[in-house]
């Protein structure tokens, strides 16, 4: 398995960087606002809550963090968050779409009546985390890319969740919304290297984090000796791979083999080049579980290993069907 330590990388190339982050008010991104800062990067952020943002900024007291009010669910506010961060520095080197809520309300629910059921549910889960983390990507990938020449490194980091890739009780529209975080990501590694000059994109899957959005939990988690996350652990990761250009990348990431295979003697299945991705673009197209700071690397093992999970029949025919779709394309040209 590929991995790496959040907690002793030590980012040494974003001084002067210029970054754009939602939901920097609280949690992870105000560990990463600080973190980032604290490396001598520039640091836009937006968030919904201007009282903690702001109060954020004054405890930072440096002129180059700034906060611009933004409500991810508004596609002109994501717009303007963007402008304000290029009119500023008049460039944007890595993004970071973290702004999240977790459910609210019960989707499925056992007391719903035919007369209740009526009543339209709450869809912020889906509207902030993937609805808003999609037009930021959208926007982000567009203002990283102007004017972008070849040797600049540019990324972009998506917040999906443990609930992203694993199975979780009563979490339904939090669980879609983080799993439609990583779909994005699979398709975004293989289009962003043509269409969009190269930026790179990854995801990140923390396991519990100590933050606002879980305090009611963190006592269960200690009780039961399960590694906890600090908000610092999460924006040293954001760090990290904000870091993981074609320089750094590669020796960034350990390996761990399983006992009975060698999973990077296996063959991609999709249509990522593993062997050489690292260092000829920088980190792309992974997602990293992360638990007690350790980011271990999702994609490559699933990628690597299809034809063991999904049987070797079936995957033949779903690297047809890749060879089919890569010649002829899906998308209906309008
Ligand atoms: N805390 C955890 O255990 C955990 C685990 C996995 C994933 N995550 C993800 O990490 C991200 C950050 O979560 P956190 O734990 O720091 O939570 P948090 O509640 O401390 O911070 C979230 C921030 O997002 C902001 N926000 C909410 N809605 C917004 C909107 N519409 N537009 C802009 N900003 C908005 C909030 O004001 C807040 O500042 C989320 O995407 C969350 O799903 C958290």
């Amino acid at each position: 398995m590929t991995f790496f330590d959040a907690r002793t990388f030590n980012a040494t190339n974003l001084s002067d960087k210029v970054f754009v982050i939602s939901g920097g008010g609280s949690g992870i991104g105000a560990a990463a606002v600080r973190h980032l800062s604290s490396l001598g990067a520039k640091v836009v952020f937006g968030d919904v809550n201007e009282t903690t943002s702001r109060a954020l900024l004054a405890s930072i007291g440096s002129d180059k963090v700034a906060f611009h009010p933004c409500d991810v669910r508004k596609y002109q506010d994501v717009v303007g968050l963007f402008r304000y961060a290029f009119e500023r520095h008049g460039v944007i080197d890595h993004a970071v779409a973290n702004a999240g809520i977790v459910e609210r309300g019960q989707w499925f629910d056992a007391n719903l009546t035919i007369d209740s059921v009526a009543e339209e549910p709450d869809t912020s889960a889906l509207d902030i985390n993937l609805k808003g983390l999609a037009y930021f990507a959208r926007v982000a990938s567009v203002f990283m890319s102007h004017h972008k020449s070849s040797d600049q490194d540019k990324s972009l980091t998506l917040m999906s969740s443990a609930a992203g890739f694993l199975e979780s009780r009563d979490l339904y529209m939090y669980q879609a919304s983080k799993h439609g975080v990583l779909g994005l990501l699979k398709t975004a590694r293989l289009s962003f290297p043509e269409s969009m000059k190269g930026i790179r994109v990854n995801a990140l899957c923390p396991s519990f984090v100590r933050t606002g959005m879980t305090q009611d939990l963190a006592g269960k988690w200690e009780g039961a000796g399960l590694p906890v996350n600090e908000p610092e652990d999460l924006a040293k990761a954001i760090a990290a791979l904000a870091a993981a250009d074609r320089s750094t990348a590669a020796s960034m990431l350990q390996r761990e083999e399983v006992v009975a295979i060698n999973v990077h003697d296996l063959p991609s299945s999709g249509g990522m080049d593993w062997d050489h991705v690292d260092q000829t673009t920088g980190m792309t197209g992974r997602s990293f579980y992360v638990e007690g700071g350790l980011c271990w690397d999702i994609e490559e093992g699933l990628d690597r290993t299809r034809h063991l999970w999904l049987g070797q029949t079936a995957n033949d025919n779903v690297l047809r069907t890749q060879a089919l779709l890569k010649s002829t394309g899906f998308r209906k040209r309008n």
